[in-house]
């Protein structure tokens, strides 16, 4: 139980990775709050997770709503100790077929909604807290049609970085994390049917040293691991998550 009582928030938290966190979360004794913007799913999600679980629809690509997210949860428990910056969307082509619109969205949920996520939650921040980022790997390689969703990405782990050396007068820890491939609802909401999905899945396996994908409860042990007091000299450290994927072999 090492997050008991400890009040934790997860954004995009009623599926995925973010769901699966938020699972792990509970399991180790922390009150937690997700958010997401489908009320429905936000809710149902919540229920699911059960131990009192707060669900907030809220759009982290809104400032509004960030500031409305953290006026209900000062509101219902005073401070958080834990802030896991999950929420994110991915849409693939190529870079003479993106669109500003197409741009925007991608950027102001991965980037400016992230970004302005953890300005508003720092004047309820514990010192001492943790501040977890899900990146990615797209962060650092160069996937053909990735341009926007990788650079959202990469722009996290720099602000991971930063933020690490800016918050550590309030021993406030920030990492980040970068998985590989994960089974998820991601791709079929970024508008790809099933057979493209299959299809990118089984490349991937071929490539990735442990030939399959991650699972989201994979993710959700780092996080936990991050978000505890197990990791209080770690801060500024990015964990790439990804079954050997990123390791360039050389040879062989
Ligand atoms: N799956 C992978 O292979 C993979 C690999 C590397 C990184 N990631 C990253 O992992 C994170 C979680 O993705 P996932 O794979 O678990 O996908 P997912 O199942 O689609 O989960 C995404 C979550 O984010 C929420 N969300 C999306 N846009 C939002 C917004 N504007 N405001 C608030 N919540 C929002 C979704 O809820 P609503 O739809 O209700 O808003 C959902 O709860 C993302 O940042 C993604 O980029 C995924």
């Amino acid at each position: 139980m090492s997050l008991q009582d400890k009040v934790a928030v997860v954004t995009g938290g009623n599926s995925g990775i973010g769901l699966a966190t938020a699972e792990e979360f509970v399991a180790k004794g922390a009150k937690v709050i997700i958010t997401g913007r489908n009320a429905y799913a936000v809710t149902s999600a919540a229920e699911k997770l059960g131990n009192g679980t707060l669900g907030v629809t809220a759009d982290q690509s809104s400032l509004a709503d960030a500031d409305r997210l953290v006026a209900e949860v000062k509101e219902k428990y005073g401070k958080v100790d834990v802030l896991f910056v999950n929420a994110g969307i991915g849409a693939f082509s190529p870079v003479s077929d993106v669109t500003e619109q197409a741009f925007d969205a991608i950027m102001n949920t991965n980037f400016k909604g992230a970004f302005f996520t953890i300005q508003k939650f720092l004047p309820i921040l514990n010192d001492g807290g943790s501040i977890i980022l899900l990146s990615s790997v797209n962060a650092f390689t160069g996937m053909p049609g990735s341009s926007v969703y990788s650079a959202s990405k990469a722009a996290l782990n720099a602000l991971g970085r930063t933020l690490s050396a800016e918050l550590a007068a309030r021993r406030i820890r920030v990492n980040t994390v970068n998985p590989g491939p994960i089974v998820t609802p991601i791709l079929s909401k970024a508008g790809l049917d099933d057979g493209s999905i299959d299809a990118i899945r089984q490349k991937f396996a071929e490539r990735i040293p442990l030939n399959r994908a991650g699972e989201s409860a994979e993710v959700a042990k780092l996080v936990a691991f991050l978000a505890s007091s197990d990791a209080s000299f770690i801060t500024g450290a990015e964990y790439n998550i990804d079954g050997g994927l990123t390791v360039h072999k050389l040879v062989g």
